[in-house]
């Protein structure tokens, strides 16, 4: 059993304030992660307070790119240093972790398609490591670096470790329909697509409807939920928002 999980950025970190790392909830999901039984965990968490303001900073996005080193490098440098405090986290609640930076594994080519080699990612499954992946810049041909988001790296992660659960865990319990209510399950995104705003704070890699669009095109059931599923979902129970995109 395969499962590739996504900690948003709005979980791991206090979103509203710079650089502040939520150490109580990434606490409660550690233990949650320690104590679950799953075989073959993959981790992905995203930028909250940390990457994204870099990012707006330097103008750099998924779209768009720059060659200034020192710009490239501060938005990687908050990624990373986000990833220390995930894995320090996780290792202090008994998981395995180990770190794989993106910046250093992959890159896009001149049409934006990415190649992304998992050979580190599946080496450390197969010892019984955790590894734990996150949004990051990466070297795009002919425009320096740009961003790849969290959400990307999971869909590489599904399809690439023939992933069985794929979950994306935020701090709202579920994707809501226009009366605020959790939709148990979504297959179009046409159905749903007002119902589904932005996020409030600074987002370079485009909210929840982005999210949503990702986890359709996944080839296999994905949940969103909030800490408070996390239990289940690593249980394999049904937890918040059910997406599948008819595959
Ligand atoms: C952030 O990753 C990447 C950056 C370097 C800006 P995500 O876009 O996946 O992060 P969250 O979960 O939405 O904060």
């Amino acid at each position: 059993m395969t499962v590739v999980l996504k900690l948003g950025g709005s979980v791991v970190t206090d979103k509203e304030t710079p650089e502040t790392v939520d150490e109580e909830t990434l606490a409660a999901v550690a233990s949650t992660i320690a104590e679950a039984d799953t075989t073959r965990l993959a981790l992905v968490h995203g930028g909250g307070s940390f990457g994204h303001p870099q990012a707006e900073r330097h103008g750099v996005s998924v779209a768009d790119g720059s060659r200034d080193a020192a710009g490239v490098w501060a938005i990687h440098d908050a990624m990373r240093r986000l990833n220390d405090a995930v894995i320090q986290q996780l290792h202090d609640a008994g998981v395995p972790a180990q770190p794989v930076h993106p910046f250093s594994v992959g890159a896009r080519d001149a049409d934006a398609a990415l190649a992304f080699p998992l050979d580190s990612t599946a080496a450390m499954l197969a010892e019984g490591f955790v590894p734990v992946l996150h949004g990051d810049v990466i070297t795009h041909a002919g425009a320096g670096a740009t961003i790849i988001s969290g959400d990307e790296l999971v869909t590489r992660l599904a399809g690439g470790l023939d992933a069985d659960s794929v979950g994306l865990c935020s701090t709202v319990p579920g994707v809501y329909d226009d009366d605020g209510r959790v939709i148990p399950e979504i297959t179009d995104l046409a159905d749903v697509d007002a119902a589904l705003g932005g996020s409030e704070a600074t987002d370079v890699t485009g909210g929840m409807a982005a999210k949503v669009r990702a986890l359709l095109d996944l080839g296999a059931p994905a949940h969103v939920f909030g800490p408070d599923a996390l239990e289940a979902f690593l249980a394999g129970e049904n937890a918040g928002t059910v997406i599948s995109g008819g595959n």
